[in-house]
């Protein structure tokens, strides 16, 4: 939906579809993209660590988050790219403008692939990162790869932690659609402080509507993944397309329908 939507504003002749892959065939797929037409493309669950062997080279991003997440052809080859520290950056840019100020604490919650990508992305603007994960041992392996910037904490540090916090960040799956809402109490955390949660399906989780009912800025999910595709279509079809209200809420009406509780 968001590449066609851009397909048909900029007036290119192309298509963006979907292909499903097993593991058994990944190989067979990448290697035979350029034969099949494709000009590139996105790579996901549970492809995103798979496609490393398969790729000419990849970009700083891929290399440091651990994922490929994006494919386009430089000459014959075939590069692989991660475009969601991108994604999750220029969400909160549009969201929450002023956002970072510079640098700042920001608090991550979780130690998965969308966390990697919100280390990186907030280590890009200066930030200093505290992570809290249920399993310890993940999150200490994130810090060790990200480097000192980045400390680990108990959920038991939380009270210490929200005052000092600039940004706080939910990367985990609490509180989508069918899951677990994630139950922090917020009253701690620094009265400026922003809240974003990558989930986006409920656009508004739990977490941010205790947010906002508390006076924070609040950024949902939605944008990174709008705004994660932006590099892509622009490797692609080489134009670079935006991310406007009427984008969005092309998607977020698809969602209502999908999800009517959202
Ligand atoms: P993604 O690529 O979307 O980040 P992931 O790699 O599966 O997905 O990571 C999911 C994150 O949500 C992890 O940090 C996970 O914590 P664990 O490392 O302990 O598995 C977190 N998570 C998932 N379910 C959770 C739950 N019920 N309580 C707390 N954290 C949870």
């Amino acid at each position: 939906m968001v590449h066609g939507h851009w397909l048909h504003e900029l007036g290119l002749d192309g298509a963006y579809e979907l292909a499903e892959v097993t593991p058994d065939g990944l190989d067979r797929f990448i290697l035979g993209m350029r034969k099949a037409g494709y000009v590139g493309g996105n790579v996901t669950v549970p492809h995103k660590q798979s496609v490393f062997r398969l790729v000419a080279r990849c970009d700083a991003a891929a290399e440091s988050i651990g994922a490929v997440n994006t494919l386009w052809f430089e000459g014959d080859a075939l590069v692989g790219g991660n475009t969601d520290a991108v994604g999750f950056i220029g969400n909160l840019d549009d969201r929450a403008p002023g956002w970072d100020n510079g640098a700042g604490q920001a608090l991550v919650l979780g130690a998965g692939g969308a966390a990697r990508a919100a280390v990186y992305g907030l280590l890009g603007r200066n930030m200093d990162v505290a992570v809290v994960n249920r399993t310890r041992e993940t999150a200490d392996t994130l810090a060790r790869h990200f480097g000192p910037r980045v400390r680990v904490h108990s959920w038991d540090e939380l009270l210490e932690l929200l005052p000092r916090t600039d940004l706080l960040v939910n990367t985990t799956s609490l509180g989508m659609l069918g899951k677990a809402p994630l139950i922090i109490d917020l009253a701690p955390l620094k009265a400026s402080a922003v809240v974003h949660d990558v989930v986006y399906v409920p656009l508004e989780t739990p977490l941010l509507a205790a947010a906002r009912r508390r006076g924070h800025r609040t950024v949902d999910g939605l944008g990174m993944l709008l705004q994660q595709a932006v590099p892509g279509f622009a490797r692609w079809f080489g134009a670079t397309p935006k991310v406007t209200d009427a984008l969005r809420a092309r998607v977020e009406a698809d969602i209502r329908a999908t999800s009517p509780v959202a």
